[in-house]
């Protein structure tokens, strides 16, 4: 088995779709709200590893826009469990100098939920080590929806001008605007055997590879962050171009000509 090492080739930028807390538990006996405690309770892992790679930023999809739709006892055991792992971890995150950051519509967070998430950013968001962010409430389209209207109302206002906007600039109105360089996603990884990408960072994640692995995120471990980074680090990735050697074999090509 390859596991990965420290070092160039790590992906700065994880993403984490974590799912199959629903399944795990019921295939137990459990009720789903028990598969999402134990999902809980693997986030602390996987970031103090992604510390100890070097990864910089991990992003975790915690929630979309449209987990909205299930059923309100469900909706309540997920931000009972949200709130309590804020109040239980913020102190080893602040040790860690994680920085600790939420995309998505969280003004749709009930002020229960807010009266504890928000302080506990404000508190963290000063930090410089890991930028960790959870997606709640989250949804691609709704972020890109979002931008493009922010975008206009800035033209209408005269604080910008339609013919200045690129990629760039337009990335800069997304909800990952503030992490600059580090907001394009290196790695996407989805747990529990769904193979798609469910609305998650669709901008962010255009050059981004993918790895998806049977093991639901309640048993996702350590060890499963190595094997997703050592596939990752086995990847050639082109960015469209035409790679490492495939360009070797061009200029012999050249060479010939
Ligand atoms: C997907 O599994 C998981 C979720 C919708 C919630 C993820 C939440 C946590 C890991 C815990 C709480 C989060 C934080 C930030 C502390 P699923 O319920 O869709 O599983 P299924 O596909 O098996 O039904």
């Amino acid at each position: 088995m390859t596991l990965a090492v420290r070092g160039p080739a790590i992906p700065s930028h994880v993403a984490i779709i974590m799912d199959g807390n629903g399944r795990w538990a019921q295939k137990r006996g459990h009720p789903r709200a028990f598969g999402h405690i134990r999902g809980a309770s693997r986030i602390k892992p996987i970031v103090e590893h992604a510390q100890r790679l070097g990864i910089r930023a991990l992003t975790l999809y915690a929630f979309s826009t449209e987990n909205w739709n299930r059923p309100q006892a469900e909706l309540d055991a997920l931000w009972k469990i949200l709130k309590k792992f804020l109040a239980k971890e913020e102190a080893h995150l602040a040790k860690n100098n994680v920085r600790l950051r939420v995309i998505g519509e969280i003004e749709r967070l009930g002020s229960d939920v807010r009266q504890v998430l928000d302080p506990v950013l404000e508190r963290l968001g000063h930090n410089t080590g890991l930028q960790l962010t959870f997606a709640v409430s989250y949804g691609s389209q709704r972020e890109i929806v979002r931008a493009a209207r922010h975008f206009a109302m800035d033209c209408v206002g005269g604080k910008r001008n339609p013919n200045e906007l690129d990629e760039g600039l337009f990335g800069r109105y997304l909800w990952t605007g503030d992490l600059g360089e580090l907001s394009q996603v290196d790695l996407v990884i989805r747990t529990s055997g769904e193979i798609r990408i469910s609305n998650f960072l669709l901008w962010q994640a255009a050059y981004a590879e993918f790895y998806f692995t049977d093991t639901c995120w309640p048993d996702f471990g350590p060890e499963d962050l190595d094997l997703a980074v050592a596939s990752f680090q086995r990847r050639d990735r082109r960015f469209g171009g035409i790679g490492k050697v495939l360009k070797n074999d061009r200029s012999a090509l050249d060479k010939r000509t």
